[in-house]
């Protein structure tokens, strides 16, 4: 059984906590309470981001966050970790995650997602930790044949490496609370993060070219790529481009901590979509961040990107009934976010 309790004698180990997703869900459990320790290599992440943790949560709850620089995969250190602190659950994000470089790279995505994942469940077992929040993604439904998606809805096979580790993960974390009913196991499926802290101080910093719309739009707007590239206008949808469920990084973040308390007490392993329940269009991300920078994104429209859906987004009614979660801000109000993390750091954590 979970020994969550309350937020304020609750320790959470939340690996990737430096990235993107980890980061704004890090400022939300601060802000609850917890006691935090962030497990990160920085393999994809600005170790400054600290600092804007900090600043947002102010010095008495930044006393409550711990940083560990190191690989999920050592157990060493992890079990280091592990004998320091008395963590009651983790949050677990570390992974690699670009979809093209999977195909590239598919052992390195393999050994290091699913490595990782083994090596954090094995020291969790040996400290009696069995509370692990996972984060997944609706690219396990793969092309649906329904929507919304519900988290009945079939899982179907992954297009690339990256989504199999996710859906493999899921099976693992499954069969432990087949073996062990001790387990507590929460499988988050994100639909489309997005966004910004609305403080501007944190917010999405890819390496490179970024491999997804809303990054891409932002550095558009900012001037440091040219145009969007609209992957493909002849979808069967309204305007002829995908269709995806985007949600706010800060309701995401919110969804985690909400899915924290609702496994207090638990065992077993449950599912959440974690998404808005509406569904928009490339064209309607491109309209809407145009009106939030204030100027007119140029766009080109391409050829299909391999292995992207149609559309797909979420029926979010089983979090809001049981965890009573859901998500609170629109389209606009990520636009103007993530427009106000880019416009002010325009090259990300990098000076
Ligand atoms: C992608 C991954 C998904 C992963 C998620 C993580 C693929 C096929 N899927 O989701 O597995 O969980 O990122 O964030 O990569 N688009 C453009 N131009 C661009 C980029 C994207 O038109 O420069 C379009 C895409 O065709 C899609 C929509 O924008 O219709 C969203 O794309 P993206 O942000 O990459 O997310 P997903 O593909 O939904």
């Amino acid at each position: 059984m979970s020994e969550i309790a309350e937020a304020s004698h609750t320790c959470v180990l939340v690996t990737g906590g430096c990235g993107f997703i980890g980061s704004h869900t890090v400022v939300c459990l601060l802000q609850r309470g917890y006691e935090v320790v962030i497990v990160d290599d920085l393999s994809n992440a600005n170790e400054k981001v600290l600092d804007r943790i900090d600043q947002i949560v102010g010095e008495d709850a930044a006393e409550r966050l711990t940083f560990v620089r190191a690989d999920v995969a050592n157990k060493q250190a992890l079990t280091a970790v592990f004998d320091e602190f008395d963590i009651k659950a983790v949050i677990h994000f570390a992974g690699f995650k670009a979809v093209g470089e999977s195909v590239e790279k598919p052992i390195e995505y393999y050994s290091n997602n699913i490595g990782n994942t083994l090596a954090l469940v094995d020291v969790m077992r040996n400290h009696d930790c069995k509370s692990i929040i996972f984060s997944s993604s609706a690219t396990v439904y793969g092309d649906p044949d329904e929507l919304p998606l519900t988290e009945e809805s079939p899982k179907k096979p992954a297009t690339n490496p990256y989504g199999w580790t996710k859906w493999m993960i899921e099976e693992m974390l499954r069969s432990l609370t087949i073996a062990d009913p001790e387990w507590n196991v929460v499988l988050l499926r994100y639909f489309n993060p997005i966004g910004a802290h609305p403080s501007g101080l944190m917010g999405e910093d890819p390496k490179g070219i970024p491999n997804n719309l809303l990054p891409y739009v932002a550095q558009v707007a900012v001037g440091r790529r040219d145009c969007v590239h609209v992957f493909g206008n002849d979808y069967d949808t309204p305007d002829g481009t995908g269709v995806r469920d985007y949600i706010h990084v800060m309701d995401l973040a919110e969804g985690h901590a909400a899915a924290l308390d609702w496994m207090a007490g638990r065992s077993g392993c449950e599912v959440f979509n974690l998404g808005t329940g509406n569904g928009t269009s490339v064209l309607e991300i491109i309209k809407a961040f145009s009106e939030a920078c204030g100027k007119d994104l140029p766009y080109v429209v391409e050829p299909r990107r391999a292995g992207d859906v149609t559309a797909n987004w979420a029926d979010c009614t089983k979090a809001r009934l049981e965890l009573g979660w859901e998500a609170k801000y629109g389209i606009a109000e990520m636009c103007r976010d993530s427009w106000n993390w880019q416009s002010h750091n325009p090259n990300g954590y990098e000076e």
